[in-house]
């Protein structure tokens, strides 16, 4: 199956901050702001959702292709997906940018001092699915990135007769409820979890019932509480997986779609599909950060085989 997946790519840098942001902060000084944290500890992780979900499927021996823009910063990062199996070859490097970069600062009590700079994101609105090379997409996933480009991704998909699952997640906010109407109307998926379902009913006025009608499948991440898939009419509740410790939940939501994609690409019900998207997710869960869990597709069976029964079907991710 041929799957493209759009989306935001990013670096995140994380810093921690010995102290409390709050001691710092003299409320009679508002309009004077001038601070600077002096932070022990800094990460720079690989981000973004089309890389956080396409790294779940190339540990599942998918090989996804990601159409998105890259500024100069990000030759390592290209090198390092192109090693786990990704297809990089549909990411554009913008002269003179940076690859989109989120900063966050957190304090003792979590509190955090954020800010997110778009840089050569904000040119994905001039990719266009149209200048893919290659056969034409089985499915392209339209994830999170600028407004304006998953607007004219959903335009387009629907002009070339492309399906599409729509994964508007956290950019609803910055969506109007017509742009919403419109990607859920010509989707054949929507995905999001129990808080989004309900941002799109109340920016689209549709009812629950309308939505799924619209779509071949829905499906409803609801965090601990697991998920729902609604499918040809039925409804199918799928358990978590219990982690063995709950160290970072970054990134659990697309690891969750990486699973359920490498199920659907390969034909499975919609039950074995949800219950991989537990399992990968669940992984995520227990290390830190979106991309840094690891297993092979050996284990991922072998662990999934102790939770749920797949007569065999797991077998077509390899000789399992
Ligand atoms: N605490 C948990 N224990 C086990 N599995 C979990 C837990 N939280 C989430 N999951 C799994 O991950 C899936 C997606 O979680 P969730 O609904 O929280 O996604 P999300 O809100 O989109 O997350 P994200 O923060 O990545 O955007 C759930 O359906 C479930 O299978
Ligand atoms: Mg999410």
């Amino acid at each position: 199956m041929r799957l493209i997946l759009t989306g935001s790519i990013a670096y995140d840098y994380l810093m921690t901050f010995p102290g409390y942001f709050r001691d710092h902060i003299l409320p009679d000084k508002l309009d004077s702001i001038s601070l600077s944290f002096l932070v022990d500890g800094m990460v720079k992780r690989r981000g973004g959702v089309a890389p956080n979900i396409a790294y779940t499927l190339a540990l599942l021996g998918q090989h996804p292709l990601i159409l998105g823009s890259v500024g100069e910063d990000f030759g390592d990062y290209r090198a390092w997906l192109e090693g786990q199996g990704v297809d990089t070859s549909g990411i554009r490097v913008i002269p003179g940018e940076f690859t989109a970069s989120f900063f966050a600062n957190t304090d003792r009590d979590n509190n955090q001092i954020a800010s997110f700079y778009p840089g050569a994101m904000a040119f994905d609105v001039q990719l266009s699915l149209g200048d893919l090379e290659g056969d034409c997409p089985d499915l392209v996933v339209i994830s999170p990135t600028d407004p304006g480009a998953m607007i004219s991704y959903v335009e387009e998909a629907q002009t070339l007769g492309i399906p599409y699952l729509y994964d508007p997640s956290q950019q609803l906010v910055r969506l109007d409820g017509e742009d919403v109407r419109r990607g859920v109307e010509g989707a054949l998926a929507l995905c999001v979890n129990d808080y989004e379902f309900s941002l799109v009913q109340k920016s689209t006025g549709m009812s629950p019932l309308e939505i799924r009608r619209c779509v071949r499948f829905l499906v409803v991440t609801r965090g601990e509480q697991g998920a729902t898939i609604y499918a040809e009419g039925e409804e199918y509740r799928i358990p978590i997986v219990p982690p063995r410790s709950v160290v970072d939940p970054t990134g659990v939501g697309d690891a969750f779609r990486g699973g359920f994609l490498t199920g659907y690409s390969h034909g499975l019900d919609w039950e074995l599909c949800g219950q991989m998207g537990a399992l990968a997710a669940t992984y995520c869960l227990e290390t830190d950060g979106p991309q840094s869990h690891y297993y092979t597709v050996a284990e991922y069976v072998s662990r999934f085989r102790e939770h749920f029964d797949d007569d065999g079907e797991l077998g077509k991710l390899g000789n399992w």
